[in-house]
């Protein structure tokens, strides 16, 4: 079995704030976070296929391929949007790495078939800061 990963970057905008608390409480929980007029992060997504190589082309996965679908379904709709706001998959979540990071497993596992016959989803890697970073290798 053979890892392969890429990498993709986005910027977005965010805020963490839970409406049925009071503003005391969300700051005391959320810090900065909870700022009211949002904050923003610089995203890295590594994207992990797993999976034997094509005997026609040596690839698990092509990367190029990848890059696309991964820019088409996720980072394209995330990369200077406001993910409380903008985001039809972020809608009604919390807008925290761990909820991102689920909802772009769910669109990347549907839609890796479509480029490769030989590579199933691994992991995902998403750093929101370059010290902090969730990873998700589906399931529960
Ligand atoms: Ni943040």
């Amino acid at each position: 079995m053979l890892y392969i990963s890429r990498k993709e970057h986005f910027n977005a905008a965010h805020k963490l704030y839970n409406p049925t608390w009071s503003k005391e409480k969300n700051v005391e929980v959320f810090g900065p976070c909870a700022n009211d007029h949002w904050h923003g992060h610089n995203f890295d997504l590594i994207v992990t296929v797993k999976g034997h190589p094509d005997p026609e082309t040596g690839f698990v996965v092509d990367l190029k391929k990848l890059s696309k679908l991964i820019q088409r379904e996720v980072t394209d709709k995330l990369d200077h949007k406001n993910i409380n706001l903008d985001v039809d998959f972020m809608k009604d979540k919390m807008a925290s790495c761990e909820n991102l990071i689920v909802e772009i497993w769910k669109i990347l596992d549907t839609q890796l078939p479509t480029i490769t016959k030989h590579g199933k989803l691994h992991s995902l890697r998403l750093y929101e800061t370059p010290r902090n970073y969730v990873e998700y290798f589906g399931g529960q």
